[in-house]
């Protein structure tokens, strides 16, 4: 279905969101196996820090599609190609209906689904047979939960764009992934006010990434124990899906 990636020595692997949570636990596990690393996000101090020797550094902002552009330029001049892009920028923000605020809205789709389609936009046709482009999106993507007003309907997006190009390039050996975590103890998560089941670390997130990469398919869902509910929510006709997911979540 998708190519097997096994061995990270020397590939070269640029990550978009990687200043923090997912993206900076993700960055030190495949530094630590040897990928040749390129580390982007808005910040560039944080990106420093991680202190990933001989990793190049390229702040840039996704909602910009000139940035990533000049970023993915610089590389391929750089490395000559690209093994893995990873689309990890994302935003969170809590919102019910009743609190309905337009502009954050925007901004969190913005990131969340614009973004990874500008990068996808810039990268695609640069990516040759067993390269591919993995996109972080969210199992909150897989049907409507409360509180999600503006997260959930990006991730369900993304989760569609995935699936398009994972048809339409793997035939050519091109590798589309979707990576679908549930909870993962970061700065977005900490937002929060309500018990998060089954949440895990970034580190533990990172490192059920790079498991799902030696398996091939196009999914990578983590931690199963939560993941593998969802999924069977995401199968319940609605007139079990709603008042189930009322009663659980209180909504
Ligand atoms: N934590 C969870 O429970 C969870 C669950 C499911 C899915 N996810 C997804 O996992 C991904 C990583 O999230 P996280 O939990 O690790 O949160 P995080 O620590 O806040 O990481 C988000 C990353 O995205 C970057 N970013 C945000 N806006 C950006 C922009 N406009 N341009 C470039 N980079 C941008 C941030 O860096 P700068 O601020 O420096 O730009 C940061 O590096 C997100 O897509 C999130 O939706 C998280």
């Amino acid at each position: 279905m998708n190519p097997r990636i096994r061995d990270w020595r020397h590939r070269r692997v640029w990550l978009v969101g990687a200043s923090s949570g997912i993206g900076a636990a993700l960055a030190q596990a495949l530094h630590n196996r040897g990928a040749q690393l390129a580390v982007s996000a808005r910040r560039a101090a944080p990106l420093h820090a991680l202190g990933l020797d001989g990793a190049v550094v390229l702040p840039c902002d996704a909602t910009d599609a000139g940035q990533l552009a000049t970023a993915h330029a610089h590389l391929l001049e750089r490395w000559g190609g690209l093994d893995l892009v990873v689309y990890l920028a994302g935003d969170y923000r809590p919102m019910r209906s009743d609190h309905f605020d337009l502009q954050v809205a925007e901004q969190v789709v913005e990131v969340n689904f614009l973004g990874a389609m500008r990068l996808a936009s810039v990268v695609v046709g640069h990516l040759a047979p067993g390269a591919g482009l993995a996109l972080v999106a969210s199992v909150a993507g897989y049907r409507g939960l409360p509180q999600a007003l503006c997260y959930g309907p990006g991730k369900a997006a993304l989760i569609h764009f995935a699936e398009i190009l994972h048809l339409e390039l793997a035939p050519r050996g091109i590798g589309v992934w979707v990576v679908n975590p549930g909870f993962v103890d970061t700065r977005l998560t900490q937002r929060n006010d309500f018990h998060m089941p089954a949440r895990i670390t970034p580190e533990a997130a990172a490192q059920a990434m790079i498991d799902g990469w030696t398996r091939g398919t196009f999914e990578i869902d983590f931690p199963k124990r939560f993941t593998r509910v969802m999924k069977l929510l995401r199968v319940l006709p609605d007139r079990l899906y709603f008042p189930i997911v009322r009663r659980i979540t209180g909504a």
